[in-house]
């Protein structure tokens, strides 16, 4: 390469070596390969020269273009690689650090009671080695009753607890023929004990948190509220489980390693025999564990042969038992809040002061 061509290149290489933003370099490049940049204008001096010469600094300036054009963009890269760790560095968020001031500071949101509740009973089952499964809000009257060993009769499939979807109530004839069609909003999480028996195999322990809809509405009544449903089936399984899981469970939950726990004969569709669950109370204090009253918390029961047989399980060889509660009756009871309606309001200052740190570690 003649020696002002190598002057050149090496002005060119070292000027790019100390550029060090995409800006910099991309003056340097026009300055060099662009249209009026010192490269091309060399080129365009080949014109006046003896063809001898001009072929030869012609040959030797087209390989000096085409190693430039591959250093300007094997340092391109470089620049952006860098500019990309460099927004990396300074943009770092440290999500584990308080809101700063000018983000609301002290004002920092809260967990709803509710979400807090869900929380806690999951982190006790779980515990227990229950999973959490899902449903739809949206259910078939299958689902909802009819797999639940549900008769048509019971006072639950009436309207006034049930919002159809449908445009009026099925007749019973419908309900037989097409139950897959009638839908409704779930009365109850019960449906999700169906759900699970007929997508996955025993042994199963699930509990099913979710919200649930019926038509009443009342200081203790809302028409949408929150259920959780449990459910166990495994071989062996007798009523003296149920007693000490649900009994271990109001315990952690109430905090009271002594709650008083009592079983009250009862009926459900799809347990037999069916329970009831008080927990002991004072009536006049409102006290949870202490007192001569008994409050109704939850219901239960061992899975009726019904269910599993609806679900293709065979119940010579699998047994369970299921459960499931309120969660606004269980925060209620909780925390001292009296009307159920106040989850539902969202009141700032009662969400601040029954709502919990969301970064507290549950139980
Ligand atoms: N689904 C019932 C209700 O809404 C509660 C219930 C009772 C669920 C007994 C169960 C159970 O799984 O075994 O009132």
């Amino acid at each position: 390469m003649n020696n002002d061509l190598e002057i050149f290149r090496d002005e060119v290489l070292l000027a790019l070596a100390e550029v060090t933003d995409i800006r910099a370099w991309d003056a340097i490049r026009v300055n060099t390969l662009g249209k009026s940049g010192k490269l091309t204008a060399l080129l365009r001096s080949l014109g006046g020269m003896s063809p001898e010469i001009r072929k030869e600094r012609g040959q030797a300036l087209n390989r000096l273009r085409d190693e430039l054009a591959h250093c300007f963009e094997e340092r391109k890269r470089v620049l952006e690689k860098a500019a990309i760790e460099a927004r990396l560095q300074a943009e770092r968020v440290d999500v584990s650090l308080p809101p700063p001031p000018c983000l609301g500071g002290e004002r920092q949101g809260f967990l709803h009671p509710i979400s807090r509740t869900i929380e806690e009973i999951r982190s006790i089952f779980g515990t227990m080695g229950f999973s959490v499964e899902e449903g739809p809000d949206i259910e078939t009257d299958w689902y909802n009753f009819s797999a639940l060993n549900t008769p048509d009769h019971h006072p639950a499939r009436t309207d006034h607890d049930t919002f159809y979807l449908s445009p009026r109530q099925p007749t019973e004839s419908e309900q037989q023929e097409i139950p897959q069609k009638i839908h409704l909003l779930r009365t109850q999480t019960s449906g999700v004990q169906i759900r699970t028996l007929l997508a996955k195999k025993p042994p199963l322990r699930i509990i099913a948190p979710g919200r649930v809809y019926r038509a009443d509405h009342d200081a203790t009544h809302s028409p949408m509220f929150h259920q959780c449903e449990g459910l166990v089936i495994e071989q062996g399984i007798t009523l003296s489980h149920l007693k000490g899981c649900l009994t271990d469970f109001l315990r952690a939950f109430f905090d009271r390693p002594r709650l008083p726990v009592r079983f009250r004969a009862s009926y459900f569709p799809f347990t037999e025999p069916s329970l009831e669950v008080d927990i002991g109370w004072s009536r006049q204090t409102g006290e949870i564990g202490n007192g001569a009253d008994w409050l109704e918390v939850l219901g239960a029961g061992m899975v009726h042969v019904r269910v599993l047989a609806n679900c293709g399980i065979d119940p010579r060889e699998w047994q369970g038992f299921a459960f499931g509660m309120g969660l606004e009756r269980l925060t209620m009871l909780k925390n001292g809040i009296s009307d159920v309606r106040s989850f539902f309001e969202n009141d700032i200052r009662w969400l601040r002061y029954y709502g919990t740190n969301p970064f507290e570690a549950v139980l």
